[in-house]
């Protein structure tokens, strides 16, 4: 059994007192800060930007992932990780064709059945060639189908909610994703959304070993017992 890696997503934490969580994310033994980076485009919601890797970039040195849920990735890839991204999280739906339903704006989730593998590659290249880690995020809907990237990657994330939201209710349905990925991938599998004490142990046992979380870190009362929790299932 791998160690297991836990990511804070910093969705839920009190941005009044964001110095604060992010302190709180270091005493409890956190290895991540995930931050959801929203467009209101590729998702139906807009969160957090630039401004906040640069904000808690001095004062932690725990890496920073960045979640990328926005159109046309590529964009911003250069500009997060000059804010400090350790981590660039880049979504598989923004490198291929989409489903029918899901192609217009305002339709969600967004998924697809492969990807432009050059195109993928490109970014995933750019990406590590500027030092940070690159990882390829699947949403519940699309398939494992990074054949050709796969060896390129340090990470798949797999979202087990459609993403845009915190406090949704995990997707076993992912599951298997895990299962068939992890037979051949040997870098970090990431799982994402819905995240808790029930739902954890799962993820683990299909070959997840990275857990990021938001309001299961963030709403309790003792995160110190959650990271050791999630960490005692390696
Ligand atoms: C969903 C985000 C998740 C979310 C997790 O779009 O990518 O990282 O913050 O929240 P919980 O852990 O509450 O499901
Ligand atoms: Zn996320």
């Amino acid at each position: 059994m791998p160690d297991i890696k836990v990511a804070a997503s910093i969705l839920c934490a009190d941005f009044t007192r964001l110095g604060d969580e992010i302190k709180k994310c270091e005493d409890a033994g956190v290895d991540m800060i995930h931050v959801d980076v929203m467009d209101g485009h590729f998702v139906p919601n807009i969160s957090i930007g630039q401004v906040i890797v640069e904000a808690i970039r001095p004062i932690t040195k725990l890496p920073i992932e960045t979640h990328l849920m926005i159109e046309n990735p590529w964009t911003y890839i250069d500009e997060f990780i000059d804010c400090g991204a350790d981590v660039i999280s880049i979504h598989a739906e923004c490198y291929g064709q989409r489903r029918e339903g899901c192609q217009n704006y305002g339709e969600f989730p967004k998924e697809v059945d492969s990807i432009n593998i050059q195109q993928a590659h490109q970014d995933i290249k750019r990406i590590k060639s500027k030092g940070a880690a690159a990882v390829m995020v699947l949403n519940p809907g699309t398939p494992a189908c990074l054949g050709g990237v796969e060896g390129d990657l340090d990470g798949i994330l797999i979202m087990s909610v459609n993403p845009g939201f915190a406090k949704q209710k995990f997707m076993p349905s992912v599951l298997s994703k895990i299962v068939e990925l992890r037979q051949s991938f040997k870098g970090d599998i990431a799982i994402d959304g819905g995240v808790n004490e029930h739902t954890a142990p799962e993820a683990v046992k299909a070959g997840a070993n990275v857990l990021a979380n938001a309001s299961y870190f963030f709403g309790s009362e003792k995160p110190r017992d959650v990271v050791k929790y999630l960490k005692s299932l390696g």
